[in-house]
């Protein structure tokens, strides 16, 4: 181990941990995601099912890996060698969490590009005086262009070093403050010009009166996984963060709290949307082309459209840019305290060889969309899969595993200061962990490898 010459970075104040980690949580898929899977599935029984997944499955494993960042004082993969010592193959749920950030961020950093050109075609006016067709087409011109895609896209990724450059506090935490007041003031703004339209009172019955017949199988484990990618679960993040909190601090309420503001954004975001949708009779199962295709002719016909539209995507990218520096963190994390590096040099790094990897990702719509080396699927298509369907779930199950099981039973009352995670947490808690958590994610792995009858 390398010497580290400062003493490690912290967060200024426990309301900027907070903050940080919900920006993580809050992102592309509470915005663009969430809304159009519970169309697909009907709304409320699914919004239900939903519910019962974060507060079952997502905040045990949460605070799990929260403990672990705590205790360990070190990255994803050096937290479990601080803890367990260098050898043990804990380790690779580290590996494969810092892997899992890495890639997902290639390829994050792509849609979250497109959401910049949305916002610069929303200000200059290039969504005005089009006709529904001439806005559906633009979503396909925009991907179908490496260029463009491929000059935003590094945008972006410019944006993420940028900011992780600053470190923990006025880095991370500083643009934390910013980012996610106006999001949360932009979605307030949004959910009121909504809700005053005619679909309104529509999408609260749509989102809050379940109606259990359309509940599959299949929504079930969409939500279960829908609940690991939305709370960054899986991808070291909640580890790594959670390493520059003091460790007294109080880890059951913190994620709770971090828990229950992804999930209001969630479902204002999806009212929001339905609101629009509704009032223009639209369907709302209308899938992923909801806010990049369908929603800006919604909200053009709405007074003051151009301005919405320009709200949205604004915070769209917001949404996107304070998850996405979590990823980067979590990568430049390992250099630093694993390797020795300097953050300088680990962020310009990473950025620059998280943006090689993504160029298959940016071509994946258009010069590469016949080049299908994975089962048919393109590398957007494979890496998207690879993340959210394997890597982030592993990880989850072995993070349940591994504080449920091994750590609490080898050190029964010792070294866990800060109401040690076993002692602070409750029986009912502890019962999640250990049995409901790890059964719900054994469900989704199962399902994957196509041995469950779920279709
Ligand atoms: N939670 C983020 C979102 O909803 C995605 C994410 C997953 C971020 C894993 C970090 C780690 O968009």
């Amino acid at each position: 181990m390398q010497k580290s010459p400062a003493p490690r970075a912290n967060w200024a104040t426990r309301f900027g941990f907070i903050l940080a980690a919900a920006g993580s949580a809050i992102g592309l898929g509470n915005i663009w995601k969430f809304p159009y899977i519970a169309g697909q599935h009907g709304g409320g029984a699914f919004v239900l099912v939903y519910l019962a997944c974060i507060t079952l499955v997502g905040i045990p494993i949460m605070m799990a890996e929260l403990a672990i960042g705590r205790q360990g004082q070190r990255d994803a993969v050096g937290s479990f060698v601080a803890l367990e010592g260098p050898g043990s193959p804990w380790c690779l749920v580290g590996w494969g969490s810092v892997i899992a950030a890495f890639i997902l961020l290639s390829f994050y950093a792509v849609v979250a590009g497109w959401s910049f050109d949305y916002l610069l075609k929303a200000a200059s006016g290039g969504l005005r005086n089009r006709s529904p067709g001439e806005i559906e087409a633009l979503f396909d011109q925009l991907v179908a262009s490496p260029g463009r895609v491929i000059f935003w896209q590094a945008l972006f990724l410019t944006a993420n070093v940028a900011i992780v450059l600053g470190g923990i506090r006025t880095g991370i935490e500083r643009w934390s403050k910013i980012l996610m007041p106006a999001l949360f003031a932009l979605l307030l703004l949004l959910f009121i010009q909504g809700m005053r339209s005619d679909g309104g009172g529509q999408a609260l019955a749509f989102l809050f009166r379940p109606d259990f017949s359309r509940l599959t199988p299949r929504a079930l484990l969409d939500a279960l996984g829908h609940a690991f990618f939305t709370l960054s679960l899986g991808a070291g993040v909640m580890i790594t963060y959670a390493s520059y909190l003091e460790p007294e601090a109080d880890i059951r309420a913190l994620s709770l709290r971090i828990a229950v503001l992804d999930t209001v954004v969630a479902l204002v975001a999806a009212l929001t949307i339905f609101s629009v949708a509704f009032s223009a009779n639209l369907e709302a199962g209308a899938g992923p082309g909801l806010v990049f295709k369908t929603l800006p002719i919604l909200l053009l016909r709405l007074p003051f459209g151009s301005l919405l539209a320009l709200l949205f995507f604004l915070l769209l990218a917001f949404a996107a840019l304070s998850s996405s520096i979590s990823m980067l963190e979590v990568v430049v994390a390992y250099l630093i305290d694993e390797k020795g590096w300097s953050r300088r040099l680990a962020t310009i790094l990473v950025g620059f060889a998280v943006f090689l990897l993504g160029l298959p990702s940016a071509l994946s719509f258009s010069l590469w969309q016949d080049v299908r080396p994975f089962f048919g699927h393109t590398f957007f298509e494979a890496f998207d899969a690879l993340v959210s369907s394997w890597l982030l779930p592993l990880a989850g199950l072995f993070v349940a595993l591994y504080v449920g099981w091994f750590w609490g039973s080898k050190r029964p009352n010792k070294t866990l200061p800060g109401g040690s995670l076993q002692g602070g947490l409750s029986a009912g808690w502890q019962l999640l962990l250990r049995f409901v958590a790890p059964a719900a994610v054994i469900l989704i792995l199962l399902n994957q490898l196509g041995l469950l009858p779920s279709g």
